[in-house]
């Protein structure tokens, strides 16, 4: 599967929306989030997202975010049209730690 992670926090461009054929993105306020259950891997949204906040889970030390995607997917509404990202977002992009500073 492919989760969301950090640098999405805030940025939420939501490009990824509109490419998924499965439509399984949910959004929370600061950031949305990929069901690892309904993602069928194709890899499609990665190179969609201009903050690279997309990533495949085989890439080390993304346990926490494949947790945070599976935990927060259950949760949040589905997304399937992209919305207006925030005014800051091109700021917001790279900040590092958001998850800690900024996710609530
Ligand atoms: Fe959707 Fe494909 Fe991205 Fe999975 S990898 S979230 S199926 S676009
Ligand atoms: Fe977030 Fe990138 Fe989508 S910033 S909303 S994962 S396009």
């Amino acid at each position: 599967t492919y989760v969301v992670t950090d640098n999405c926090i805030r940025c939420k461009y939501m490009d990824c929306v509109e490419v998924c054929p499965v439509d399984c993105f949910y959004e929370g306020e600061n950031m949305l989030v990929i069901n690892p259950n309904e993602c069928i891997d194709c890899g499609v949204c990665e190179p969609e997202c201009p903050a690279e906040a997309i990533l495949p889970d085989t890439e080390n030390g993304l346990e926490k975010w494949l947790e945070l995607n599976t935990k927060y997917s259950a949760e949040w509404p589905n997304i399937t049209v992209k919305g207006e990202a925030p005014a800051d977002a091109d700021a917001m992009s790279g900040v590092e730690n958001k998850l800690e500073q900024f996710f609530s």
